[in-house]
């Protein structure tokens, strides 16, 4: 229990440090798949409140990732058919998957109230966040 607690501090501060030193990223946290019931869980997480906390598998950019294993970038969120808005303010969004042991455990999401914002530079560095993740986990 104590192991879960320090990384739940972890990623926390992960998701603090990106949001403040990230002038783009204005929301980031983290979901966790429970593949038994097909649903995304909010971990921890920086900015905004959302009401989003469970999501089921399909459902907004965060449920097709879930079942597509693969980075979603949206540099439009309006463009998008397929979405749940969190805020009115957000333009942007990026989701990328974390993988344990070749597992799709969750994802790092990230809204942006910048317009298309997020480049290949951002998918390299956030799989890498999302693979010291995957390690803590
Ligand atoms: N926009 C996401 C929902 C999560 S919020 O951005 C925090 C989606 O479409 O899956």
């Amino acid at each position: 229990a104590n192991e879960k607690a320090t990384a739940e501090i972890k990623m926390e501060q992960i998701c603090e440090l990106l949001r403040n030193e990230v002038p783009y990223y204005d929301w980031v946290g983290f979901y966790f798949a429970n593949h038994d019931a097909k649903t995304l869980h909010l971990g921890a997480y920086a900015g905004e409140e959302t009401d989003h906390t469970v999501i089921p598998f399909g459902k907004g950019i965060c449920g097709q990732v879930a079942v597509s294993n693969e980075n979603f970038v949206v540099p439009d969120v309006k463009a998008q058919d397929n979405y749940i808005a969190c805020s009115i303010t957000v333009k942007a969004e990026i989701v990328v998957p974390i993988f344990k042991n070749g597992v799709n455990i969750g994802q790092i999401d990230i809204d942006s109230n910048t317009a298309d914002p997020f480049s290949k530079e951002d998918e390299v560095f956030l799989q890498w966040i999302c693979e010291g993740v995957a390690k803590i986990c």
